[in-house]
């Protein structure tokens, strides 16, 4: 490859393809990027892929197109997730030419139940997000003669001081213990929750941008994988760097919650919050019960990259999110109770 090359980011005003575009640029290449609404650099374009035609700016050649636009959601329907997970990348394969290096971002959580994106049945997967990014991931593999895929998991900061450039996903759970919508942690304090950072991913995509394409389509997969934190170390990292922002800033500590099992939350928890909650406690305890699956996972991710240890990370995200989030991270939580 001549450097510097022409790159295209898709979905750069997001958490990850921020970190992704930053890192590009500081390398040297030309890197542009694209989301629904644009940023706020000329670089940045918008462009809502899969439904308008791109701008006439972001007319070819590129050297790679980093596909990074995703709805990470979980409770859109089966044909929303289709439409913004699948849809865009359809559009991008038909408008990128044959020279272009696709890298496609996907998550370790698209193997679904199965451990594996070759399910096409939605109860494969544990929600309509991981269905749809399974889904994208066959049609690269039917109709890509050279790509990347590069798998990860639960997404921090950058690993000097958490930064982000949106909070999204896992950052429900800070919010929700801080404002009190989580009554106890329903899962296996022994699971593993695998963790990287934007740094991880960033660092990855700039290596595979500076290397040839590959002989066929190519599957990264990043993480600690057996490495990875335990559910009841992460929540204790958590715990303890929200407590030290609470502290330094003047509000009462939060108390750590108490484990109880996916079967012990539905078949005791649940029923009894059902005959008791209000429609809005009931709709902040059904969101919860989203994550049961999330804090169980006893095998760990098989990865091909192993990143670096993430504890500090998530202690210096979690701060970072207490800092940006400063009305939510200073709640007192109310009991949990009728
Ligand atoms: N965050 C995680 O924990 C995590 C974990 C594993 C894998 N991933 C994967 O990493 C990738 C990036 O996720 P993220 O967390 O950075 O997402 P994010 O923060 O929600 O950002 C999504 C980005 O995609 C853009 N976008 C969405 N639909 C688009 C469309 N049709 N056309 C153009 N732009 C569109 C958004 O633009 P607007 O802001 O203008 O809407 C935004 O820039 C995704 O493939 C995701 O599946 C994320």
């Amino acid at each position: 490859m001549t450097s510097p090359a022409r790159i295209l980011v898709t979905g750069a005003t997001g958490a990850v393809g921020g970190a992704i575009l930053r890192r590009l640029t500081s390398a040297g290449h030309d890197a542009y990027g694209v989301s629904s609404r644009g940023g706020r650099s000329p670089r940045q374009l918008a462009w809502r892929i899969g439904t308008e035609e791109p701008p006439d700016a972001l007319r070819g050649p590129w050297h790679a197109v980093v596909h990074c636009a995703a709805d990470t959601r979980w409770n859109l329907s089966a044909e929303a997730s289709e439409q913004a997970n699948v849809a865009p990348l359809r559009a991008l394969l038909k408008w990128m030419d044959e020279h272009t290096h696709l890298i496609h971002l996907s998550s370790s959580y698209a193997t679904g139940l199965t451990g594996s994106v070759a399910a096409t049945a939605s109860d494969a997967y544990r929600n309509t997000y991981e269905w749809s990014k399974a889904a994208a991931e066959r049609l690269i593999a039917d109709e890509c003669v050279t790509a990347d895929i590069v798998r990860f998991p639960i997404v921090m900061g950058a690993r000097a001081d958490g930064y982000l450039d949106r909070y999204s996903g896992f950052f429900w759970l800070p919010s929700s213990l801080c404002t009190g919508a989580v009554p106890a942690l329903v899962g296996d304090p022994d699971a593993y929750l695998d963790i990287v950072s934007t740094d991880d991913i960033a660092e990855h995509i700039r290596q595979l941008v500076g290397a040839d394409r590959p002989a066929g389509v190519r599957l990264s997969v990043l993480g600690r994988g057996a490495g990875a934190p335990r559910v009841a170390k992460a929540f204790h990292t958590l715990l303890a760097a929200l407590n030290s922002w609470r502290a330094e800033n003047g509000v009462p500590e939060l108390e750590q919650l108490r484990y109880v099992s996916a079967d012990q939350w539905n078949r005791f928890y649940l029923p009894f919050a059902r005959a008791y909650l209000d429609r809005a406690q009931l709709l902040r305890v059904t969101a919860f019960q989203a994550y049961q699956s999330y804090l169980s996972i006893t095998d760990p991710f098989e990865v091909t990259h192993q990143t670096e240890p993430i504890t500090s990370t998530l202690y210096r995200s979690i701060r970072r999110w207490a800092e940006t989030h400063a009305a939510t991270a200073r709640r007192v939580p109310r009991p949990w109770c009728p």
